[in-house]
């Protein structure tokens, strides 16, 4: 038998969480071969609702699952983790600027950058699903800094995975014969769903999306937004945000970097850009990649027309923007500390 992995899951007592779980237990993330042990964090208001989710687990009796750790403790849930799911996070609540989300959730980020770091092994493999994911993914990769920067990555894969199942619905084919499409950018509603590369695998072999849609109106209109507002449309549709398909989104994130990309086939992840098709380097940007040996890559020489230049280039001035803005609250938060 394989020796088990550790996976963290902050925020563990919370919606997502609570779907994840069981998801990783079940081999779902790392194998159907893969031994897991999972260590959960919470803050302390949740503490109980965690314990909960821990007898849940235990009551289930998942062959995979080693050994279950419920913690309100970062050092103690962050120690020998392999990899690290970040669920946990400061929600926007009606009325909140998003700076003010964006001040919390710096602090959070920085902390737990600090925890991971000196007690994560030290080639722990982090996905950021917490909004606002790129940014919180980019402040713990500047908070941890001896972690290599490929290891940090932020959640599109719901993204991702929502423009295969808007293709595969308009179309009537199975979303596992859809392939290639690319979530551009920010995990917000300025990310641009890019379906010019994308293909179906049809009984007569491979053909591009655009020739089967074959209505490039609703391809650069309703498509887009429809996978711009999604996440807006179930938070009214069920009064709670998307909890399984971001759970399930988020072991395919993992799954494939771990396990590898099928060949010829490209998914989407907000990586560190190293300046790939003019993106700002240094920002965390999703990208198409394909993975192999634990590695990603991003997809190289895909052509950029100018519809989409524009739009990949609109959400990198968001990151941007959000990238100085928590910039200033870590200065302010600084000063604050030299003052007390
Ligand atoms: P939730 O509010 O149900 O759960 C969040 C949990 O995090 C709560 O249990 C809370 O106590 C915990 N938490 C808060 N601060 C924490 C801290 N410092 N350390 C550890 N845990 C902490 O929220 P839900 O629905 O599970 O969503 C979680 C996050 O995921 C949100 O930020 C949401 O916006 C984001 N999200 C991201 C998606 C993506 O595709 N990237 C998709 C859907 C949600």
């Amino acid at each position: 038998e394989k020796d088990p992995i550790t996976v963290l899951v902050t925020g563990a007592a919370g919606q997502i969480g609570y779907a994840l779980v069981p998801m990783i237990a079940r081999g779902a993330m790392l194998g159907l071969d893969q031994p897991v042990i999972i260590h959960m964090l919470d803050i302390e208001p949740a503490a109980e609702a965690l314990k909960g989710v821990k007898m849940e687990l235990i009551d289930a009796a998942f062959p995979l699952l080693k050994d279950v750790v419920a913690t309100t403790d970062a050092v103690e849930a962050c120690k020998g983790v392999n990899v690290a799911v970040m669920v946990g996070g400061f929600p926007r609540k009606e009325g909140m600027e998003r700076k003010d989300v964006m001040s919390k959730n710096v602090s959070i980020y920085k902390a737990q950058a600090s925890a991971l770091e000196q007690h994560a092994a030290p080639d722990c493999k982090v996905l950021v699903v917490a909004n606002p994911a790129n940014t919180n993914a980019l402040i713990l990769k500047e908070f941890a800094p001896s972690f290599p920067a490929r290891n940090i990555t932020c959640l599109t894969r719901l993204d991702h995975n929502r423009a295969l199942g808007q293709v595969s619905e308009r179309l009537n084919v199975h979303v596992g014969d859809v392939r290639n499409v690319t979530i551009w950018g920010n995990h917000s509603s300025t990310q641009y769903p890019d379906v010019n590369h994308a293909t179906v695998n049809t009984g007569a072999g491979e053909k591009p999306v655009r020739e089967l849609v074959a209505d490039d109106q609703w391809l650069n209109t309703e498509f887009i937004t429809t996978v711009q507002q999604r996440g807006a449309a179930i938070i009214k549709a069920r009064k709670l945000s998307s909890a399984l398909s971001a759970a399930s989104s988020a072991c395919d994130h993992i799954r494939d970097w771990v396990l590898g990309t099928p060949k010829g086939t490209w998914v989407s992840m907000g990586v560190y850009s190293d300046g790939s098709y003019g993106i700002p380097a240094g920002l965390i940007y999703s990208f198409p990649v394909t993975c192999e040996k634990g590695e990603w890559s991003i997809v190289q020489g895909l052509k950029i027309d100018e519809f989409s230049r524009a739009r990949m280039d609109a959400t990198s001035k968001e990151l941007v923007e959000e990238k100085s803005l928590a910039d200033q609250m870590d200065d302010s938060m600084k000063q604050l500390q030299e003052k007390l």
